[in-house]
């Protein structure tokens, strides 16, 4: 049993991966915003220019055998023996003598070595222009000369990647390759994508743009008969498999070292190329590029730096949530090397809450990003399901029920998007900026669309005086059909609630008293009805079925307790203390496991029509009864509001990279990020882990660590501060940036308490209360917190 493939390496802020035989790819994504590549630990993967779905690059055979193909590889190839081989292991899959791949912060470096010659691989995308970057750096560590053929090999895709995967008889006749001055180029015969360029500061000594001409018939990337030869064979694709493949012929004498640099990117018009392949080819351009790219992540992660006595918290919080946080909030739910990046487009629901993590961060983005998804309101206030970031055109997904076309839950979290935004930010002028709705050319301001969210959850309520829940809620599963139309969500009551505090605490500060007033009343109404409706007894139900029999009840069979809405009455303020705690109580006896804690139990076992979805999964895959890993971070600020931090802080170790570094070969993916979903206890893989990077789980846990655990809050008039952390802490520091002004914040726990705050001094002044108010630009501030 191989338990671990990698660790940590802080000081570089890098994750190293020390053999590549990792039970799932291990990737990581290079990506200045608008151009993306995504690369595993042995080079696989594909690129895209802004949308995968309609400006994909570089093909990817998603779950192919053999696996992980193709990529950005690299042979080399012995002069004398014949002998071939990749410094990432793959394609060739010879055994190297030594590998290492070390994924930091927009780039990632393998480094091998074999036969005499050692690679070093550095992939990165830089900052400001649409292309790609490989580096070979390539040594003779032999005490003898080594006469070798260095080939590189990219294989394009057809532009729109689902007519590359469905449309082949049209498809693959309409591209076209040319080499032209050392440049490969790849377009479509009406240009209209603009040029893909692919060149080389090294000599290419002989090229191939025909993949059937590099590969040759019946092999694959691991025995190309072009690499065999030792030569390619100068073809130009006109249709076809248009591919770059390039081969150079070096000498290295013992010891020697070469660069070989290569350039992969996208232009509007051929001419464009030479510029960006002149300045990218040249290897001190390439090193400041480099560097740029390390202090533009650097300053990001400087926004907010931790200091607590555990040291794998310290290496998530600091570097890789907020690192997760980005990719998601880039790229949603749309591509990974699980999400394919031709259907889904960004989820609405799931860019929204994406901001969370991000709004710190990146305000301006988020910004207009808020702003991007207001525009995908109906004028009745429901919202698209997705949207398609190269249009900003919305959509619903195929399954969407046309008898009730909505998700009962998207239209309410640009709420709290935008509420979070705005404590965050201050800039309440957000709410003034008008904006169009999808089926009316009118336009209204960004808080008329919060209201119209509001008002259209209230205009569809079922006979249970809870919200109908559309196609579904969160839970893209939990359908409910039936006849009626008639099954209702107590989650999404929730929901609202919680959306409602946001937007009272807005109207109030704008004066816009009626509007408080009536969203105070709506509040306190539901937080009665929920009460006095869906406690069962040990915890809150969770649904209504279409012909009104309740889910996530203590009678049900299967599904007896569902864990959202234990932890969102609490975050909606709904329950009561003495309700939380018992609600709490009961999660922690049924749903918590030793990897995270399950979203349901029992689980439903076959399929019930009028559960739908949820019931097409088997036990304790995904939404029924996995670990879904967005949920727990909502536990932990649910642990947090009730002041209990052992359990919050017992939760988040469970379910963070960290500890799954330890048992890696059981958790599967890569123990550097949050995955969606980890295997329930239901099933015989219970603990491995699926869909990695893209999960609202980094947003969410984020928000549970700085709001939660260690207690910073944004507010609008300042930071509060009300940490609940495990007693057994001394205490922890918080670099923190907020509103243009640093706050160096220090937390002493002398009598080893949660939560409770004794004292916070401000520049050694005393301050009533626990809220640090906004402090002038440019400022560093010293706040001192003693807990007790
Ligand atoms: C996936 C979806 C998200 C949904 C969740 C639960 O993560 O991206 O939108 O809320 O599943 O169904």
């Amino acid at each position: 049993m191989i338990l671990k493939f990698g660790y940590f390496d802080n000081k570089r802020k890098e994750y190293v991966i020390t053999r590549p035989d990792t039970p799932t790819p291990w990737i990581n994504y290079l990506s200045n915003s608008e151009y993306c590549a995504m690369i595993s630990n042995t080079g696989g993967g594909f690129s895209f220019h802004i949308d995968p779905k309609d400006r994909r690059i570089l093909r990817y055979r998603y779950n192919n055998l053999p696996y992980d193909r193709p990529g950005r590889y690299i042979y080399i190839r012995h002069g004398d023996s014949g002998k071939i081989w990749s410094p990432s292991w793959q394609p060739v899959l010879i055994k190297l003598n030594s590998y290492e791949c070390r994924h930091g912060l927009g780039y990632t470096i393998i480094k091998s070595e074999n036969s005499g010659i050692s690679v070093e691989l550095t992939y990165f995308v830089p900052l400001s222009d649409n292309l790609e970057i490989w580096k070979a750096h390539i040594r003779n560590t032999s005490s003898s000369t080594q006469e070798i053929q260095v080939y590189s090999y990219a294989e394009f895709c057809l532009w729109r990647a689902e007519a590359d995967q469905n449309d082949l008889q049209y498809i693959q006749n309409v591209a076209f390759t040319e080499f032209d001055d050392n440049v490969i180029y790849y377009s479509l015969y009406d240009r209209h994508p603009g040029y893909v360029f692919f060149s080389t500061n090294g000599d290419i000594d002989s090229y191939d743009c025909d993949r059937e001409e590099f590969i040759g018939p019946y092999r694959d990337e691991s025995n190309p008969i072009r690499v065999e030869n030792g030569k390619c064979s100068n073809s130009i694709a006109i249709g076809g498999n248009p591919i770059a493949a390039t081969c150079a012929e070096i000498t290295l004498n013992p010891q020697e070292e070469k660069t070989i640099i290569f350039v992969l990117g996208v232009i509007p018009h051929k001419t464009d190329a030479n510029t960006l392949i002149e300045k990218y080819t040249n290897e001190n351009n390439v090193e400041s590029e480099f560097k740029r790219l390390k202090e533009f992540w650097n300053d990001y992660l400087d926004k907010f730096q931790v200091n607590t006595p555990d040291e794998d918290f310290n290496t998530i919080v600091n570097i890789w949530n907020p690192y997760q946080c980005r990719i998601t909030f880039d790229w949603s739910r749309y591509v990974s090397f699980y999400e394919t990046g031709i259907g889904r487009g960004m989820g609405f629901r799931d860019s929204s809450q994406d901001t969370l993590g991000v709004n710190y961060a990146l305000p301006q983005r988020v910004r207009q990003r808020l702003l991007d998804l207001a525009k995908n309101q109906f004028e009745d206030g429901h919202v698209y399901h997705i949207y398609f970031p190269l249009t900003g055109k919305g959509a619903f997904p195929d399954y969407i029920n046309p008898a009730r076309p909505y998700f009962s839950d998207d239209h309410l979290w640009m709420i709290i998007a935008v509420y979070d935004y705005i404590l965050e930010t201050g800039d309440l002028k957000i709410l003034n900026e008008e904006i169009s709705f999808v089926d009316s050319d009118g336009v209204q301001p960004l808080y008329s669309h919060l209201k119209q969210a509001i008002d259209f959850t209230m205009n569809h309520i079922g006979d249970h005086g809870l919200p109908l829940i559309g196609t579904a809620d969160w839970n893209d599963t939990l359908n409910l059909p039936g006849p009626n139309n008639a099954s209702e969500s107590l989650w999404v009551i929730l929901l609202l609630r919680f959306a409602l505090l946001g937007i009272i605490e807005l109207s109030e500060e704008l004066g816009y008293n009626k509007d408080a007033d009536m969203f105070i009343k709506l509040a306190d109404k539901i937080k009665e009805h929920v009460n006095a409706t869906a406690w069962d007894g040990k915890w809150y139900i969770r649904a209504y079925t279409d012909s009104g029999h309740i889910i996530g009840s203590s009678k049900s069979d299967k599904g007896k307790i569902f864990l959202n809405p234990q932890s969102w009455a609490i975050i909606s303020r709904i329950a009561p203390n003495n309700k939380a705690i018992t609600a709490l109580d009961s999660v922690k006896e049924l749903l918590d496991t030793q990897y995270g804690v399950m979203l349901l139990t029992p689980p439903y076992d076959g399929y019930q029509h009028d559960l739908g979805g949820i019931s097409t999964f088997p036990p304790s895959l995904k939404e029924n009864n996995a670990i879904f890993c967005h949920t727990n971070p909502w536990l932990i600020i649910a642990e947090c509001m009730v002041g209990r931090g052992d359990e919050a802080f017992n939760y988040y170790k469970k379910i963070s990279p960290t500890s799954k570094n330890e048992i890696a070969d059981i958790h599967r993916t890569e123990p550097y990020v949050f995955s969606q979903m980890i295997t329930g206890k239901y099933h015989s893989k219970f603990g491995a882990a699926k869909n990695s990077w893209l999960t609202g789980t980094a947003a969410w846990v984020m928000r549970s660590v700085h709001q939660g655990i260690l207690g910073i809050q944004p507010s609008l008039h300042g930071l509060h501060i009300d940490p609940c952390i495990p007693k057994e802490w001394d205490g922890f520091t918080v670099i923190r940036h907020f509103r243009e002004a640093i706050y160096e914040i220090s937390v002493e726990n002398p009598n080893h308490v949660s939560k409770g705050i004794k004292e916070i001094r401000l520049n050694g002044k005393l301050l009533k209360g626990n809220l640090v108010p906004v402090l002038t630009e440019g400022t560093s501030n010293v706040v001192t917190v003693i807990l007790g």
